[in-house]
C-alpha cells in the first residue's frame, strides 16, 4: 500500500456536516461570490487555509494545561525561547500573536517610503505590510517557480540574477534587508534550496544587507531539502533547519503553520538595536515581551509544537497526503501547480477555464463552483488576490499565475475526505465553458480578496445552463 501512514491515531473528534445545494447557492450569493464570507458550518472540508487549523497533539494539550500565566518571564516563555532558540539559532526572540504582527513589527522599525524589499514571492499581508510602509514588495523568484507545469525541485529559489538586478536599480542604500519565504507559500509552496539560500546569504552578506527568512512552513522547507537536494539525505530535519537559519539574520514566523497551533508568532532577529526598537513597539502594541499577545499557555504549546512538527514520520505522511490529493486531481484531469508543494495543491485555473479572461478572475469563479458543487473552500491565489499597479507605469498588472490553493490543515482530514474534494474539482473542471466569469461590485482599498464582493459578470447565475 502506497498511502501516506499516519503517525498518530485520533483522540477527540468534531461533527462537521454536509449542506444541501440550495443552501450552498444562498450562502454562495449571500457571500458576493467570496468564500472568505461564507459560514464554517456551511463547509464540509476547509482548504482555505493551512493556518492555525492543526490539530494539537495530547501533549500539546497537556503543555497548555500546564502553561505559565505570569505576565513577566514565565515558565512557558523561557521553554519557547529555548526551543526557539535551539532551532532558530537567533539572539533575540520577540513573540507576537501571528506572523503579520511580526512582519509589521520589523517593518515599522526598518522599513521607510524610499525603500525596497526583494523576497522570491511574498506573500499578501508580507506585501500589504511593505507597502503599507509606503516601501516597494519586489518578487524574485526564480523564473522556474513562475512555470506552472515545470517539475523542478526547487521552484521556491530566489534568481540571483533578479536580486542582482534589483541591487543595481534601486541600489544599496534602498534595501533595508532581503527576505526568503519558506516554503514558497505565493508560488506554490515550492521549496528552496539550501545551495540557494547559500548564494542569497553570501551575496547579501558580501554587500552588508541582513537576510530574514519568512519561516512559517520551515520544516516543510527542511524535509524537502532533506529528500531532494544532494548532500542531506543523512541530515535530520532539524540540522537542516539549523543549518539553513544559520545562514540568515533572523526571521518572522507565524506559528499557526509550523509550530502546529491555532495562534502565535514570533520575530528572531540578530540586531540587538533592531530587536530593542521593535521590544519598545511591541509592548504599545502586542503585549510585554514575554508573551507579545499570546497566552502562556499558547507559548506552551508552540515550545511543544516545534518539537513534534521536525518528527520526520510525520513530514513523510504530512507532505505525502498533500501529494496524493495532487495527484488523484490529475489523474482525473485537474491540472495543478507541479511538483506539488508542502502544504497545498495548487489547481492551475487558467487551464481549467481557458475562456475566462484574468480580467473576470477565472481562480475566483473556480473557488465559487468547488464551493456549490460540494461544499468545499479553496482560495483564490491569482487576480482578486495579486493584481496591482505597476510602480513605475501605472498600468494594470495580473498575475503570472491563476491558481486555486487547496490547503491541507495539519493533522486534521482524512484520506477519504480529500478523495472526495479530489472528485469534487473534477466536477468542477467537468462544467468548464459553462462557468462565467465574475466581477466586483465593490471592494476595500488593499488585501480586497479577503472582503470583496462579486457577482457573475453582467449578473445572472454563475453556471449557465447546459
Ligand atoms: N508569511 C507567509 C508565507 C504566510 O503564508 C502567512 C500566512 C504569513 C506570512 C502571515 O502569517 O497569518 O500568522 O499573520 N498565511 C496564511 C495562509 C494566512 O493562508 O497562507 P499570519
Amino acid at each position: 500500500m502506497d498511502l501516506p501512514f499516519e503517525p498518530y491515531r485520533i483522540k477527540v473528534v468534531e461533527r462537521i456536516q454536509r449542506v444541501s445545494r440550495e443552501e450552498r447557492q444562498a450562502q454562495l450569493h449571500a457571500a458576493g461570490y467570496n468564500v472568505f464570507k461564507v459560514p464554517s458550518e456551511a463547509i464540509y472540508v476547509d482548504l482555505l487555509t493551512d493556518s492555525g487549523t492543526s490539530a494539537m497533539s495530547d501533549r500539546q494539550w497537556a503543555a497548555m494545561m500546564t502553561g505559565d500565566e505570569a505576565y513577566a518571564y514565565s515558565k512557558s516563555f523561557a521553554e519557547f525561547e529555548r526551543n526557539i532558540r535551539d532551532i532558530f539559532g537567533y539572539r533575540h526572540v520577540i513573540p507576537t500573536h501571528q506572523g503579520r504582527a511580526a512582519e509589521s513589527l520589523l517593518f515599522a522599525a526598518a522599513v521607510t517610503p524610499e525603500h525596497v524589499v526583494p523576497n522570491n514571492i511574498h506573500f499578501d499581508t508580507t506585501r500589504a505590510n511593505v507597502e503599507h510602509r509606503g516601501a516597494i514588495a519586489l518578487d524574485c523568484v526564480c523564473d522556474e517557480g513562475l512555470d506552472a507545469q515545470l517539475v523542478a525541485p526547487f521552484k521556491g529559489d530566489m534568481s540571483l540574477d533578479k536580486l542582482a538586478a534589483a541591487f543595481t536599480k534601486y541600489g544599496l542604500e534602498r534595501i533595508p534587508f532581503v527576505m526568503i519565504t519558506v516554503t514558497n507559500n505565493s508560488g506554490g509552496g515550492q521549496p528552496v534550496s539550501m545551495a540557494n539560500i547559500k548564494q542569497v546569504s553570501a551575496y547579501c552578506s558580501e554587500r552588508g544587507v541582513p537576510l530574514i527568512f519568512d519561516a512559517c512552513r520551515f520544516a516543510e522547507n527542511a524535509w524537502f531539502i532533506q529528500q531532494r537536494e544532494k548532500g542531506y539525505a543523512d541530515r535530520t530535519v532539524k540540522e537542516i533547519a539549523q543549518e539553513m537559519f544559520s545562514l540568515g539574520d533572523g526571521c518572522t514566523m507565524s506559528a499557526k503553520k509550523d509550530a502546529l497551533v491555532n495562534i502565535g508568532g514570533f520575530l528572531c532577529l540578530n540586531d540587538g538595536d533592531l530587536a530593542l526598537e521593535v521590544t519598545n513597539d511591541l509592548i504599545l502594541h502586542e503585549g510585554f515581551p514575554t508573551y507579545g499577545g499570546m497566552a502562556g499557555r499558547d507559548l506552551a504549546a508552540v515550545a511543544q509544537g516545534l518539537e513534534e512538527v521536525m518528527d520526520e514520520e510525520y513530514l513523510a505522511y504530512r507532505i505525502g497526503q498533500v501529494k496524493r490529493l495532487g495527484d488523484r486531481l490529475e489523474s482525473l484531469g485537474v491540472p495543478c501547480l507541479q511538483p506539488i508543494g508542502g502544504h497545498a495543491v495548487y489547481v492551475d485555473a487558467a487551464r481549467v477555464l481557458p475562456h475566462i479572461p484574468q480580467s473576470e478572475f477565472p481562480a475566483q469563479v473556480f473557488t465559487a463552483a468547488l464551493y456549490l458543487e460540494g461544499g468545499v473552500r479553496g482560495v483564490e491565489i491569482g487576480s482578486l488576490m495579486f493584481e496591482h499597479l505597476d510602480p513605475d507605469t501605472g498600468a494594470t498588472v495580473h498575475p503570472a499565475l491563476e491558481l486555486v490553493r487547496l490547503a491541507v490543515p495539519r493533522r486534521v482530514y482524512t484520506h477519504t475526505q480529500l478523495d472526495y474534494v479530489a472528485e469534487t474539482c473534477a466536477r468542477v473542471a467537468e462544467l468548464g465553458p459553462r462557468l462565467r466569469g465574475l466581477e466586483i461590485v465593490w471592494e476595500p482599498p488593499s488585501l480586497r480578496h479577503f472582503t470583496a464582493k462579486l457577482q457573475p459578470v453582467g449578473g445572472g447565475a454563475m453556471v449557465a445552463e447546459a
